[in-house]
């Protein structure tokens, strides 16, 4: 199973399951696999972080059990990331991001990704794009936590796919990726949100290694996902 930690020369290609068919989930996640999307992109809302419901640890179950080999990469974009560590690890998530926004201090960091750790799966940290970048950066002051593999960066108000990307968050992405990221760095940067074929270009250049796309990918016909996924990772 692919993970974070491996290097790659190119990007990292998440496929977001929010654009997906719900009514035939497996069969849209196993044929984007197929045309080269590196891992699984899972968007957990829980209606008060943002006002959206997807799915939770029974969807990454059913996913778990249709493709054992599937890197699942977790989105929490939630409010208590802590009572949801335990379901999804049972459930067979691989990773798990919380955001920034909801973690109050480096204690609460340290406990979080202790406890994603301690369930055998790697740990992100995200920011949304009004949050000031500092919100971030003061809780990995003094080093990052053994387990954080991800910081990811959204490029659009988290709640749901189709939206359009807010160049703005380049700049704090070229920032982190220059404390943080690179081929050496054992954390990779991921960008989330209004993602296509068209401006990917602006994103890899910002240093990130890891792409999440939800619409450009699972809004075009299936025919055309490997030429999605492969002008994506460009
Ligand atoms: C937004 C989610 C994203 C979303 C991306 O709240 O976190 O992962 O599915 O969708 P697109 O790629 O369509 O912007
Ligand atoms: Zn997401």
């Amino acid at each position: 199973m692919r993970t974070f930690a491996e290097p790659t020369p190119k990007p990292l290609i998440a496929a977001s399951i929010l654009s997906a068919d719900f009514a035939r989930m497996g069969d849209d996640c196993r044929a984007a696999l197929d045309a080269g999307a590196d891992l699984l992109h899972v968007d957990v809302m829980d209606g008060h972080f943002v006002p959206n419901l997807t799915m939770g640890p029974d969807m990454v179950r059913s996913l778990r059990r249709a493709l054992p080999a599937a890197f699942l990469d977790v989105h929490l974009m939630v409010t208590s990331p802590g009572m949801l560590i335990a379901p999804f690890a049972d459930a067979g998530a691989s990773h798990l991001t919380f955001h920034c926004e909801v973690t109050p201090a480096r204690a609460a960091l340290d406990d979080l990704v202790g406890a994603v750790r301690d369930r055998g799966m790697t740990a992100g940290l995200a920011i949304n794009p009004p949050t000031a970048l500092h919100t971030m950066t003061d809780l990995l002051r003094g080093g990052v936590p053994t387990g954080l593999a991800l910081l990811l960066v959204m490029s659009v108000n988290p709640g749901r796919s189709g939206q359009a990307f807010i160049p703005d968050v380049l700049d704090k992405t070229r920032a982190l990726a220059r404390e943080f990221g690179g081929p050496a760095s054992s954390i990779r940067i991921e960008m989330d949100g209004g993602i296509k074929p068209t401006n990917a270009s602006e994103v890899r250049a910002a240093g990130c290694d890891v792409i999440v796309s939800a619409s450009a990918l699972f809004g075009a016909p299936r025919e055309q996902w490997p030429t999605v996924i492969h002008d994506l990772r460009g």
